[in-house]
């Protein structure tokens, strides 16, 4: 079966995690990868958090699948000719270096579309134009200026990052999504364009609703599903919410059997409005569901705490499981609190190709996160990362050099 983007060829010229988890989302649909690295170096996390001596670590195994890899010192004048050549075969150039780092390598926009014109240039930068465009920025900066940071944790604590990468990961997939928008855009127009993902603009689009939430607070004053109401104050500024839902459905983290040493022994448990009944019955307090400081969710607000101690008490004479079980027969929404390690051995993660079991020649075998965008037409094949360097004579005669080119080249340290 063929792919999505099958001959779409991307330049890709990134590093880290933001650009890289793009460029993998691309080749995982089918793209031709082709990953631009320094000699002898390579992509920072090959060597970075590295759990075998030598070997290129999961940080960049996990980050880098399906791509294929090439060395050339960009800087090198030669290097820059076997780049400019690159640019006028591929469709997309994508890139995550500090600002200015492309232009002070000769590479401005201007001479991309002197190469190319139907080039794409894609870009994550920690922030768009404005105080800071010129900073460096890693994950947590972005979780902290685009929003997340000073809404999440507890209001008796400090802000709090969250370990799903949303500065990071998320930009990534906001970048890939900019990308095959150009890419459809030049089937009409036959031109490239510049694709500009922001780390804080990515962050803040995932924290939507804490904007609507600092309007919601600036109009009333209060907000009557956060755990500060009825009894604690609001500031100027959204606070931070603990476990409360974002949505109009109240829910929180629930003790369950084990958790005095297991530290996942929790569930989410929502209160939604339509199986209200249902919850009074499960937990043995029918008589919730027709008093009238119970049975309406407005009635619900001021006594949110109080009910989901209640709840509590019952979900804490059951496994996370067990309560999984009985809820869902009723359908009241629920999730369990998952460790890493009961992902990993999850057999229908496995199955659905969610993770995935990969085999590396120099680290043998290890579990990754495979595409979580399944295409019906367009599967995807995890394969490994590439070993620095291990396609650069195979692109370089691609790129029309003969074995002698591509030996001197070599020697003159431009690949
Ligand atoms: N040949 C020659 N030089 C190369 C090269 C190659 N193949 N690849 C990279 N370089 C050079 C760059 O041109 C740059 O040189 P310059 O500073 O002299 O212009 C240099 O390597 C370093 O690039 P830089 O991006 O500054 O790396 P860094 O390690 O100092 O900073 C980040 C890393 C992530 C902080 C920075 O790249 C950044 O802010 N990126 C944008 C935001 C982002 O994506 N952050 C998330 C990362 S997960």
């Amino acid at each position: 079966m063929g792919k999505a983007l099958d001959g779409v060829r991307i330049l890709d010229f990134t590093h880290v995690q933001s650009g890289p988890t793009c460029t993998q989302l691309l080749a995982w649909f089918g793209a031709d990868v082709i990953k631009v690295e320094r000699a002898g170096a390579g992509d920072i996390t090959r060597e970075q958090l590295r759990d075998i001596p030598d070997v290129d670590s999961l940080y960049f195994t996990m980050l880098n699948h399906n791509k294929r890899s090439v060395t050339i010192d960009t800087k090198n004048p030669e290097g820059k000719l076997v780049l400019e050549a690159l640019i006028q075969k591929c469709d997309v150039l994508v890139e995550n270096f500090a600002p200015g780092a492309l232009d002070r390598m000769g590479f401005t926009w201007e001479r991309i579309q002197e190469l190319n014109p139907r080039m794409i240039v894609a870009s994550v930068k920690g922030f768009g134009p404005g105080p800071y465009e010129d900073c460096k920025v890693y994950e947590n900066v972005a979780q902290c200026a685009g929003g997340a940071a000073s809404t999440t944790g507890f209001d008796d604590g400090p802000p709090v990052v969250s370990g799903a990468q949303i500065g990071d990961s998320g930009t990534g997939l906001h970048l890939a999504l900019g990308i095959v928008t150009a890419l459809y855009q030049r089937t009409m127009t036959g031109r490239g364009q510049r694709v500009l993902a922001a780390m804080q603009d990515g962050v803040l689009n995932l924290c939507r609703v804490k904007l609507r939430d600092q309007q919601r607070l600036e109009r009333t004053g209060t907000m009557k599903e956060y755990p500060q109401y009825p009894n604690g104050t609001f500031g100027e500024a959204v606070p931070r919410a603990g476990n409360a839902s974002g949505g109009g459905q109240p829910g929180w983290i629930l003790k369950c059997k084990g958790w005095e040493t297991d530290p996942n022994a929790y569930i989410y448990f929502i209160t939604q409005a339509p199986v209200w009944t249902k919850i009074c019955n499960v937990i043995g307090k029918e008589e919730w569901a027709t008093d009238p400081d119970y049975a309406t969710p407005a009635a619900r607000l001021p006594h949110l705490k109080d009910i989901f101690a209640e709840i509590e008490r019952w979900t804490m004479t059951k496994t996370k499981f067990e309560a999984m079980e009985i809820l869902n027969k009723y359908d009241i929404p629920c999730g369990p609190i998952l460790s890493m390690k009961e992902i990993a051995e999850e057999p229908s993660l496995r199955k659905t190709g969610t993770i995935v079991e990969v085999d590396h020649p120099t680290r043998g075998k290890y579990l990754t996160v495979g595409n979580p965008i399944k295409l019906s037409d367009s599967p995807t094949e995890v394969t490994r990362s590439p070993l620095l360097g291990e396609h650069t004579d195979e692109v370089m005669a691609e790129l029309g050099y003969s074995v002698e080119q591509i030996s001197a080249l070599r020697m003159a340290g431009a690949i």
